[in-house]
């Protein structure tokens, strides 16, 4: 079982400025939450409970005051920084002492991932300590992406980062999990011509090994990232309309650390209190006397 996390919550947000001027693009609100809370809710719906959050310089003093320690939710968190955006993969050469050897997961802090059996799938993910796994998804701007080409049986052959002509409209989407070789093979990879270390050149070694799972989030998971103005907006839309419609409010960290039994009815009551005054209180306490209602 994956006991450790990376949320990678660094980059400059330039596509973002003015809003990422004076804070974190992970932080900025995506309708009734900040974007890190659904990655973060993703990884916790795995099973995960120990996180490294690797930030930009001068931002984890914000991240601290959002999400401290990580005990109230019943998780372990630790802190470091990026100093500049040498690209994804460098996660792992910032965490080679954190995760010191063992199976990880990573995950972008600005992608969001919703469907209806998302735990069971990450679960599953998580179970694998042999070898990696992506999650693909359609898209029809594939050329904005790491893209996935197959052979005639399906089976995955290449992954092409942002390819001009892609052979496919199966992106990989910014959740990862790893065997204990990570860091070791990002030590050898060599920064890409946009200068970075590509989290493509990763997942292409194990795939090239014969040792990289796909999977395709199909019909029922949406997959968001929310990079720029408009997909920030749509993000919030999208969450505003599911949480409405279902009653039930997307990637709330206390009540997935309630119902991975991270912590207990009373812990999630004390973690309302505070909140009573807000929707979002009052709907802790219903999980807490109701849950799923
Ligand atoms: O969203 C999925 C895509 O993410 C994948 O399909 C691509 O293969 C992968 O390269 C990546 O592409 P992006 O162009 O979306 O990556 P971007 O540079 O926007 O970085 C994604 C997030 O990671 C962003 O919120 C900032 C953070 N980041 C990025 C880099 C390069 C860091 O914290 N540090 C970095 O060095």
């Amino acid at each position: 079982m994956i006991r450790k996390g990376i949320i990678l919550a660094g980059g400059l947000g330039t596509r973002l400025h003015p809003l990422t001027l004076a804070t974190s693009k992970q932080l900025l609100p995506v309708y009734d939450k900040p974007l890190i809370y659904y990655p973060l809710t993703a990884l916790m719906l795995g099973g995960i409970r120990e996180y490294l959050i690797i930030t930009a310089p001068g931002e984890a003093d914000q991240f601290r005051r959002l999400l401290g320690d990580g005990r109230k939710w019943g998780i372990e968190l630790s802190y470091a920084v990026q100093d500049r955006p040498g690209g994804i993969a460098e996660a792992f050469l910032i965490g080679k002492d954190y995760l010191a050897g063992h199976p990880s997961a990573l995950v972008l802090g600005d992608n969001i991932f919703y469907g209806t059996n998302l735990r069971a799938v990450l679960h599953e993910a998580a179970a694998q300590v042999a070898g990696a796994t992506v999650f693909a998804s359609w898209v029809d701007d594939p050329e904005r992406y790491g893209v996935i080409e197959f052979d005639a049986t399906h089976q995955p052959v290449r992954i092409v980062e942002k390819p001009k002509a892609p052979k496919s409209n199966w992106a990989v989407t910014g959740i990862y999990f790893y065997d204990g070789r990570a860091s070791d093979v990002v030590r050898e990879l060599k920064p890409s011509a946009r200068g970075e270390l590509e989290i493509t050149d990763l997942n292409q070694w194990y795939l090239t090994r014969g040792e990289l799972q796909v999977v395709r989030f199909g019909r029922g998971y949406a997959w968001l990232d929310a990079g720029t103005h408009d997909s920030l907006l749509e993000a919030s839309q999208f969450i505003h309309v599911v949480e409405k419609r279902q009653g039930l409010k997307i990637a709330c960290p206390e009540e997935v650390a309630f119902v991975q039994g991270f912590i207990d009815a009373e812990q999630l009551l004390r973690l309302a209190e505070p909140m009573k005054g807000t929707g979002y209180g009052q709907y802790l306490i219903r999980q807490a006397q109701q849950p799923g209602t």
